[in-house]
């Protein structure tokens, strides 16, 4: 195995034109690999530390410059001469070095961006495709089929991604009872192209959101859900068979003194119980078949109560409570939490902190989505990374703009090179 010779890292800029880390390893026989680090809005409190320079005169003080220099002048020289393929043991160290519990020394965007480029180095060096390299990491059976993701298609953006009146963050489409991952991005554009159309009929506006969603504004936020059905009918295909709809409201953002504030659109302000009821109703008229932070990460009995009212009969995601965190989601089964867990690398900051946590999730019962964030970058990492741990779900955005296409249009590949040896995730999800 051959050894890591340089690493190096710089800044770059993320979709949303904010500066993010790049990180680049070379190893000794010339091997080298690029790594890009995403960067979320609607973050969750306990998300490991995402390092900014503060510098007013930079960026508005988003520069990433600290991050970038931790990466060349203290990891890097620490990390030089070992193989690539210590994913663990790099990880480890990079963890010890930084010596905090939320890597708020180093940063997780320095330490991610090198976990990345180091495992993207070790699958080349091996001739091994980056999926088939994260399945061996994370002790996957090599002869069982590999499951290429069900998507999760964000075509309607609110709550932080927009600037419109719609509350909730994201309305997505899920289309489980397409056959192949190729089809189900075929039925998404689709219904994405014909909701466009419906909307313009209307005379709202299509531009779109963080994450490629269009972001019109809509009376209520039942009125986002209502078009997206008609939006699936219209293109052909059936609610809930064909495509059902998952929603993130992302309530941790309007969750005030014990409240749910619906501040963008009728300044209603809920309880725990009334979101509950609110959600109940909602999946008994629509096709919702996965509801993620429906409550905020603060509102512990909230979350509670809607897992005890809901876990039966839909998937309920945790993302801004668990933060991709396998200590903070132990804590989170244990109080009978939710019954799936959101996936984002860079909430807690390394490749093996990760699939640590998915490990749980998969040990527990969990479901696991694969995520995007809504600052992204070229980089298709995640694409690999979901079909290596095997979970059959990611959401990464709409059905336009290259940093969420990037990750599709890798599936695609993979699903092709795959051919046989592949199942499509969503089998699962239209059989319950
Ligand atoms: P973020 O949003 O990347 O802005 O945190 C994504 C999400 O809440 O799932
Ligand atoms: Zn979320």
């Amino acid at each position: 195995m051959n050894k890591i010779e340089t690493i190096h890292a710089q800044e770059i800029l993320d979709s949303r034109g904010n500066p993010t880390v790049m990180v680049t390893v070379v190893l000794a026989n010339g091997v080298t690999a690029t790594s890009c680090v995403p960067s979320g809005a609607s973050t969750g409190s306990r998300e490991a530390v995402e390092l900014r320079d503060g510098d007013p005169k930079r960026y508005g003080g988003k520069g990433v410059l600290k991050a970038v220099a931790n990466v060349n002048d203290v990891l890097a020289p620490k990390l030089k001469g070992k193989s690539p393929c210590e994913q663990g043991a790099i990880d480890r160290l990079m963890c010890e070095l930084d010596g905090t519990e939320n890597k708020s020394k180093l940063g997780a965007n320095a330490m991610l961006g090198v976990s990345m480029a180091v495992c993207r180095a070790a699958a080349q060096d091996t001739k091994t495709p980056l999926y088939a390299y994260i399945r061996h990491l994370h002790g996957g059976k090599s002869d069982a089929p590999y499951i290429i993701p069900a998507p999760m298609m964000n075509v309607l953006n609110g709550g932080a991604h927009a600037t419109n009146n719609v509350d909730f963050q994201e309305f997505m489409l899920f289309p489980v009872g397409a056959p192949t991952f190729a089809e189900a991005l075929r039925y998404g554009a689709e219904t994405f192209h014909t909701l466009k159309k419906l909307l313009q009929k209307r005379g709202l506006v299509t531009s779109v959101g963080d994450e490629g969603g269009f972001a019109p504004n809509l009376a209520t936020n039942d009125e986002a859900v209502e078009v997206i059905v008609e939006a699936i009918q219209t293109a052909g295909y059936q609610p809930r068979k064909d495509i059902g709809i998952a929603l993130d409201p992302a309530a941790s953002e309007f969750f005030e003194d014990g409240a749910y504030v619906f501040k963008k659109s009728d300044k209603s302000r809920k309880s725990p119980d009334e979101m509950v009821e609110l959600f109940g109703k909602w999946i008994a008229k629509y096709p919702i078949l996965s509801l993620e932070d429906g409550m905020g990460e603060e509102d512990k009995a909230g979350w509670i109560a809607v897992t005890k009212a809901l876990g039966k009969k839909l998937q309920l995601v945790g993302d801004d409570n668990f933060v991709t965190n396998p200590k903070i989601f132990a804590e989170g089964i244990k109080n009978g939490i939710a019954n799936a867990i959101l996936i984002k690398l860079n909430q807690i900051g390394t490749v093996s902190e990760t699939l640590e946590t998915v490990a749980l999730a998969q040990r527990s019962g969990y479901n696991a989505v694969v995520s995007h964030r809504s600052g992204e970058t070229e980089d298709a990492f995640i694409a690999d990374f979901v079909v290596g741990i095997g979970t059959g779900q990611i959401k990464t955005g709409s059905l336009c703009r290259s940093e969420r296409i990037a990750k599709y249009n890798r599936l695609l590949a993979i699903e092709r090179e795959l051919g046989e040896k592949a199942v499509f995730g969503g089998k699962s999800f239209a059989n319950k």
